[in-house]
């Protein structure tokens, strides 16, 4: 546990009457990093964002977000914060920088038009500034809403499922926007249920399944849980959809993950 990890997490536990959802969820996310929370529909991703954004409170287990605990420092932590959901917080009536600057006097920052300004450039929404959010793609909606949600400098920024729902063009742009976060220093922890949007943008992937975390690591980590599979002469790296497959799927779920928490196959 060192000041690098910007969100801590351990024995993370939380069911919903009879149903466990998370059984003792465990990891941590350093500082300035893009890490993905993978899993299946229903895996409790959200859960886990909820908790960590003070929205629910936990069974058991702590969780620590920019140093400050959860539980007893809710307010610290939502200062800290901020969590953009599938469901875009974009009024349509207003225009993207009109959004912008509500948001800005909202939370009594200075010069709300240089902030909305500074926003629709750095997420290629100048143009479309000046025009309703209505008329806007799905795409250029979940910018704009990602744009609004680093009014204010949050470090943490929290991105439950950002690119369901849109199209392919549109997710290659949203990626784009969540790179260019980190690059700025926030650290970014998103939930996601497509494989290729945890390969393509994050540091660290944790594969969330039946209630934990039952791999944790890079990508190149979690490629090297399965042994490259020779076809003919060509050796074959297996893609993340191999090992998620592998772990998550029907056969030999316990196997696999056993190897992944132990990292040995005996
Ligand atoms: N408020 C709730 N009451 C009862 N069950 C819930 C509630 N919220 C979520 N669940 C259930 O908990 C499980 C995990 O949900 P969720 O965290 O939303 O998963 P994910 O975001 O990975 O799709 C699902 O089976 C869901 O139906
Ligand atoms: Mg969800």
């Amino acid at each position: 546990m060192t000041t690098q990890q910007v969100i801590q997490v351990q024995g993370l536990e939380k069911s919903y009457d009879e149903l466990q959802v998370l059984r003792g969820v465990d990891f941590e996310v350093e500082r300035g990093s893009i890490f993905a929370l993978l899993g299946s529909n229903g895996a409790g991703k959200t859960t886990v964002v909820r908790i960590l954004s003070t929205l629910l409170k936990a069974d058991a287990g702590t969780a620590g977000v920019n140093g400050f605990d959860v539980a007893t420092q809710p307010a610290q932590v939502r200062e800290s914060i901020s969590l953009t959901g599938q469901f875009a917080a974009v009024d349509g009536i207003l225009s993207g920088r009109e959004n912008l600057v509500l948001i800005a006097k909202l939370r009594h920052l200075e010069d709300p038009g240089k902030i909305a300004d500074d926003l629709l450039a750095r997420f290629s929404l100048t143009d479309a500034g000046g025009r309703r959010a209505a008329t806007y793609s799905g795409g250029m909606r979940r910018r704009l809403d990602i744009a609004m949600s680093l009014i204010g400098s949050p470090p943490v920024v929290f991105l439950d499922e950002p690119t369901t729902g849109l199209d392919p063009q549109a997710r290659i742009e949203v990626w784009n926007s969540v790179k260019e976060l980190a690059d700025h220093g926030t650290t970014v922890l998103l939930t996601t249920q497509y494989l290729d949007e945890a390969e393509k943008l994050a540091d660290r992937i944790a594969i969330l399944h039946q209630g934990r975390i039952i791999v944790n690591g890079t990508l190149a980590e979690l490629k090297q849980l399965l042994p490259p599979a020779k076809v003919e002469y060509v050796e074959k790296q297996p893609t993340l959809e191999d090992v998620f497959l592998t772990l998550v799927g029907d056969n030999g779920t316990d196997a696999a993950a056993e190897t992944a928490r132990t990292g040995t196959e005996k």
